[in-house]
């Protein structure tokens, strides 16, 4: 995988909040999230800062978003309000960092980066450190059971988002990633297997890590979601 895919992605990505799949998911994760007011942010993957922006629309204190992408910071950089308490950094989440200790860790399209285990284990290991004692991680990943039952080279649909299963590799599937945008947007990335997850999640600290089910107040019956949200807290 090109860690910099996002960098010729650019500005386009900035398209993707016009796909309703991205309504779903932010309904369902604020409602994960929950109330924020006053808290410390780390945005992790932060992309052009959709996710910082909304977090401070929430509530949140400060938010610090990072993104191994330049092209990518700047685009959030760019797009913050003059009064938005936030700052964007290039920061590669696979390599061991200090950004400081924060009350919520957001991850969202971060963990499916990782393409095998080291460096999963290393993304957690980052997100358990940059939390503070009671704090929390919210991250947002590719359904695991989707790509599952997809076989390869077959793709999955979902209100604007589709996966191309590319191949299975030892712990888990790499899948390309394409967003119906105006300009429509591939990316490839990974799904790694969940009890990969579970047991980095676990080696890094943390010792509660969940695989969050929708939120009960969403009462249709939308199928498998394209996305599996996961937590943990220190
Ligand atoms: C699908 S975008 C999601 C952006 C944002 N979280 C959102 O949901 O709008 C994935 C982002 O992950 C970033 N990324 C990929 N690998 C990374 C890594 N190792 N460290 C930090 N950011 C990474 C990409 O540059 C890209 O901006």
């Amino acid at each position: 995988m090109d860690p910099l895919q996002f960098d010729k992605i650019g500005h386009r990505y900035n398209d993707v909040t016009n796909l309703p799949s991205v309504w779903l998911l932010e309904d369902i994760l604020k409602s994960q999230i929950g109330p924020i007011q006053g808290l410390d942010v780390l945005d992790l993957a932060c992309g052009n800062g959709y996710w910082s922006r909304r977090s401070i629309d929430w509530g949140a204190k400060k938010v610090v978003g990072v993104d191994i992408s330049k092209v990518m910071v700047d685009n959030a950089q760019l797009q913050a309000r003059a009064e938005d308490p936030s700052e964007f950094h290039v920061v590669d989440c696979i390599a061991p960092f200090n950004m400081g200790a924060f009350d919520l860790v957001l991850g969202i399209w971060l963990l499916n980066y990782a393409k095998d285990k080291t460096e999963l284990l290393t993304m957690w290991q980052n997100i358990f450190h940059s939390l503070k004692p009671g704090g929390r991680f919210v991250g947002v990943i590719p359904n695991y059971e989707i790509l599952q039952t997809t076989a390869c080279g077959q793709e999955y649909h979902f209100g604007g988002v589709t996966y191309k299963v590319l191949e299975r590799i030892t712990e888990g599937t790499r899948i390309q990633v394409i967003l119906d945008t105006t300009d429509p947007i591939a990316s490839i990335c990974y799904m790694l297997e969940p009890g990969l997850h579970e047991e980095c999640a676990a080696q890094a600290g943390f010792s509660n890590l969940r695989w969050e089910p929708l939120p009960s107040e969403l009462d249709v019956d939308l199928g498998p979601l394209f996305f599996q949200i996961v937590t943990a807290s220190c």
